[in-house]
């Protein structure tokens, strides 16, 4: 029997996000967010205008989530605060004690079992008062969101010593504000996806100063922020179209935040030249890019004390030629899905396990060889979903395979792995309709029953032997 070794102290985890889990929606003095309006709106945006108002309960039921927890035996768990469960108009104006309460237990509990709590400020959530002056596509939201950080470090830093800023800033700006798919629903194409992710990064960077100045040295902990990224490749490796197509898919998506903040705090240069040459041809008198100035670009740059990657799928890259404003008529370049590849139950989830060990090495090459956590990976089932799931068992298993081969092989200096997701959760557009959970939720009960997956009996083994048993 082959036994595959993960390093010393490589961190096992699961991921969750509060809207995406805690239900209580309007409970104890939560203030509406973003999400609760959207999904409230109604109007099909959302699989059978399911919503989050209930979701898996956990605002009630978190220690049915500990129990899945301390099953799976992990050492680290991955979840969100809600903004406006401890800040209801999303300002420092009313603190809301109730949500400062459950945060405390959550995070008390988790330690009791030794388990590291890794701590995101803002997963999709925003309070809908900050969404009503403008959300991420206002300036102003990047102080409001410093004082929010402020807030959560001095009231939970004492203990929570691993902090995400923003989850996957990419998906969030162009799914929310080019293309109006998530909430808040308003896209603005071209246009939107660059205001929010500019503000997002400097948002995220004022966030980490205010960490690094006001408590690092006291609390002793670590910032950084949550980027997504497929792995891509050319179709046709001899073409240079394809091949250029490819670069830029991968500016585009992944150099976009990562490179401001891990190389030298500015866009890259493809992007720049391509959106501003293309404004002009609009006859716009400025790029549809926002410039950052050269104090913010000091201030951007070196603001992660590691690298969290969402890794899901690959794809391959051929060039795009579309006419009018919008970020992929700007990136020029087009992903596809080898129809070779097995897919998940969910369409745009292609099962590419070595992309993942590919993406690594490229980060490492490219970002300055940082420490990496893989804070999202996972493989969803379509519904009804099977509880003996060993085909998803497999590919988590393959993943795993290709993690430890950029460990060993690519020397990438890998240190955690976060299963997405704890639990069956409400997965934004789609509802309940697909399932992450490595614990199933039956949603049809009262008391929303959580039961081990054939995959989470398995992760558990991983975790408790820190090792892959390949056969
Ligand atoms: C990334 C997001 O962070 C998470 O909220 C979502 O559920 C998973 N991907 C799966 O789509």
């Amino acid at each position: 029997m082959d036994s595959l070794q993960f390093p010393e102290s490589f961190a096992w985890g699961a991921a969750t996000a509060a809207y995406q889990i805690e239900g209580g929606w309007d409970t104890d003095g939560k203030g509406r967010n973003i999400w609760d309006t959207f999904t409230h709106q109604g109007g099909d945006r959302v699989f059978k205008n399911q919503t989050g108002d209930v979701a898996c309960g956990s605002y009630t039921l978190w220690e049915e989530d500990l129990k899945c927890i301390k099953q799976l035996g992990l050492t680290h768990y991955r979840f969100s605060l809600s903004w406006s469960r401890l800040l209801p108009d999303g300002t420092t104006g009313f603190i809301n004690q109730k949500g400062v309460d459950y945060y405390n237990k959550l995070i008390d509990a988790l330690l009791t079992m030794n388990v590291t709590p890794l701590v995101t400020l803002y997963h999709f959530d925003m309070p809908q008062a900050i969404e009503d002056q403008g959300g991420w596509t206002s300036e102003k939201t990047v102080e409001v969101f410093e004082k929010y950080a402020h807030f959560c470090y001095s009231t939970f830093g004492d203990r929570v010593k691993l902090w995400i800023t923003i989850n996957e800033p990419y998906v969030f700006s162009k799914l929310s504000y080019e293309q109006g798919l998530l909430a808040p629903g308003k896209g603005e194409p071209g246009v939107g996806a660059y205001q929010s992710g500019h503000n997002m990064l400097k948002a995220h960077a004022k966030a980490w100063h205010t960490y690094n100045t006001f408590f690092k040295e006291k609390q002793k902990g670590l910032v950084s922020i949550a980027l997504d990224s497929d792995w891509a490749e050319p179709l046709d490796p001899n073409s240079v179209d394809d091949k250029e197509a490819c670069e830029r898919y991968l500016t585009f998506r992944l150099h976009w935040f990562a490179k401001p903040i891990f190389i030298d705090g500015d866009y890259p240069a493809v992007m720049k030249s391509e959106i501003s040459r293309k404004s002009k041809a609009e006859g716009l008198t400025t790029s549809r890019l926002p410039e950052f100035t050269d104090d913010e670009k000091s201030m951007i740059k070196g603001t992660a004390d590691f690298f969290c990657l969402n890794y899901y799928t690959t794809r391959k890259v051929i060039p795009l030629k579309q006419r009018g404003p919008s970020y992929d008529s700007d990136m020029g370049a087009e992903g596809i899905k080898d129809p070779e590849w097995p897919e998940s139950g969910v369409e745009w989830l292609a099962v590419v396990p070595w992309g993942l060990r590919k993406l690594l090495a490229y980060i490492k090459d490219t970002f300055g060889d940082p420490n990496i956590y893989i804070t999202e990976n996972g493989f969803a089932q379509s519904d009804p979903p099977i509880l003996q799931d060993t085909h998803r068992w497999g590919y988590f298993q393959e993943t795993l395979v290709e993690v430890l081969k950029a460990i060993n092989q690519d020397g990438v200096k890998v240190k955690g792995y976060f299963a997405w997701s704890l639990l069956d959760n409400f997965e934004w557009n789609s509802g309940y309709s697909i399932r992450f959970g490595l614990f199933h939720v039956d949603f049809n009960q009262p008391n929303l029953p959580r039961t081990p997956y054939f995959s989470a009996i398995q992760y558990a083994k991983v975790v408790k032997g820190n090792e892959l048993i390949s056969k």
